[in-house]
């Protein structure tokens, strides 16, 4: 017998939370194309709840084996559905039993490599505040495990989508070519408060009925693995979906999802209680990404500005030897079809440097030892598209008048304040003739003139040390954003850089 052509998925699952056992979810959708783009969820953690006395619950009342087993089934089934640029993320926690540790992510994950998912990542989820008590020989227990899974290496990962500007130290200022101008990679704890168990599903905003939340996720953290893990469209999955979280954020960003669970009320709560929950703090997670967007444009200019005028100083460092440096012309001009660049140019500048030598000879080997030094990293880093030239100071003069104005001066030991925004060529003429240069001229590294400008007023919002990261929902957004707006629109962004 032939096998039978797989069907592309009815639209009838489309945004529908089922009520259903995830073991045998594989009914549903038999001889189906593979579907889902990601699943996020959480299963019972073993029998630590008993969810509504449902018989068919995974958890309750089972050994760990029975239980484990189960776990194991239900994952088979979503892996089984799941296109090959899926992921999987697992949220769980360990649990003391027996007087010992139940290392139930360890457990779960040896499952899940069995069939075939592959481990990809471990993240903390610090919850940020915990219940009152603790017992002999655990500690108050603050975090549970985020587990990311993928069903083959060729998964989707959207990290530009969920970079961040916070915590800059004062010091990224200095070093701009260690930073991605795109933002920072979060680091793998994350902090999500856990929402409160007022605020989800008391008897007031939940008819007559009583009902105890099941863990519900932090919106927050469910926007930041959907953005990461999936595109607008795609299909979210949860196969133990409790108060739905998972799905409600996924509407909000223009993701498709189906859940299951076992039990009718989650089902009501999900449509009563979280729908209009996420609803009403989705302005507050919205804002948090605009201010990022804002915060990273402001971070791309700045780092490609920074880079270009830290380029020719970190040269001279380098030559420290020679005291033939008179300055440095840095300016910037548009990329043409012609330039071969790559995902990483930022800018092109031409660089001249002139010397306190007419030997033409010492010239050209200079000229040559700088070029050789600029091939090899760290300047093959910085994204500066570069031609640079060495030329006798004494034809500094028609280089100068050569120049569109205004210029900005920057003294040879700060290449991120400009010193001084020079009008024309005679006024810098005028300038060097009240020897103004060699003032400048600290530490042997010699000044640079350029069409860069750039202040410590451009970049001093960066740190943004206001912003905490600790949950969205922070009450400085709205001074942050328009301080954010003011600095973007006040600064020029000079048609050199792409
Ligand atoms: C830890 S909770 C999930 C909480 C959820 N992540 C949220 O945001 O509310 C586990 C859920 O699994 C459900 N469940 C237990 N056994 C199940 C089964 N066999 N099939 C489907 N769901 C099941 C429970 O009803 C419960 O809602």
């Amino acid at each position: 017998m032939g096998k039978k052509k797989k069907q592309a998925l009815s639209r009838d699952y489309i945004n529908k939370y089922l009520i259903g056992n995830s073991k045998s979810i594989d009914k549903y959708f038999q001889n189906v194309e593979p579907f889902i783009d990601l699943i996020v969820t959480s299963p019972p953690y073993w029998n630590m709840k008993n969810y509504e006395n449902n018989k068919e619950q995974i958890g309750f009342g089972q050994t760990y084996d029975e239980y484990l087993h189960d776990v194991k089934q239900s994952f088979q089934n979503v892996f089984d559905i799941s296109k090959s640029t899926a992921s999987l993320v697992l949220i769980v926690d360990t649990l003391k039993k027996g007087g010992r540790m139940v290392r139930l992510p360890d457990d779960i994950a040896r499952q899940l490599e069995e069939i075939g998912w592959i481990h990809q990542d471990t993240i903390i989820w610090d919850k940020v505040k915990t219940l009152p008590w603790s017992r002999k020989g655990q500690m108050r227990n603050v975090f549970e495990y985020i587990l990311i899974f993928s069903k083959t290496k060729r998964y989707k990962y959207n990290m530009d989508s969920i970079r961040v500007v916070e915590d800059m130290k004062e010091w990224w200022i200095g070093y701009p070519e260690r930073y991605n101008p795109k933002g920072k990679v979060p680091e793998n704890i994350w902090e999500f408060l856990i929402p409160t168990q007022g605020s989800w599903g008391s008897k007031q905003n939940f008819g007559e009925k009583e009902f105890r939340h099941a863990c519900p996720f932090p919106p927050e953290l469910m926007a930041r693995v959907i953005k990461l893990l999936s595109d607008p469209g795609d299909i979210v999955f949860d196969s133990f979906a409790g108060t739905g979280v998972l799905l409600a954020v996924a509407r909000k960003l223009n993701r498709k999802f189906i859940a299951f669970d076992i039990n009718e009320t989650y089902k009501e709560v999900f449509e009563k209680v979280t729908i209009p929950l996420v609803d009403s703090v989705w302005d507050d997670i919205e804002r948090h990404y605009e201010i990022q967007e804002k915060l990273k444009q402001l971070m791309a200019i700045n780092i490609a500005k920074l880079r270009a005028l830290k380029y020719p100083y970190a040269l001279m460092k380098k030559q420290k030897e020679y005291d033939i440096f008179k300055i440095v012309i840095a300016n910037s001009e548009p990329i043409s079809g012609n330039d071969k660049i790559d995902a990483y140019t930022l800018a092109k500048v031409n660089y001249k440097l002139f010397v306190d030598t007419n030997d033409i000879a010492e010239i050209s080997i200079l000229s040559q030892k700088i070029n050789e030094i600029l091939s090899k990293a760290p300047f093959t880093k910085y994204g500066v598209l570069s031609n640079f030239e060495v030329y006798p100071y004494n034809e500094f003069s028609k280089h100068l008048n050569s120049l569109k104005f205004p210029q900005y001066l920057y003294s040879g030991s700060s290449f991120n304040n400009y010193f001084k925004e020079i009008e024309s060529a005679a006024e810098f003429e005028n300038m060097i003739n009240n020897s103004i240069l060699s003032e400048l001229k600290e530490k042997n590294v010699c000044p640079v003139l350029s069409n860069i400008k750039i202040h410590s007023a451009d970049y001093e919002l960066l740190p943004a040390e206001e912003y905490k990261k600790a949950g969205y929902r922070d009450v400085y957004s709205e001074g942050l954003l328009r301080r954010i707006d003011m600095v973007l629109n006040s600064i020029t962004v000079h048609d050199g850089f792409v």
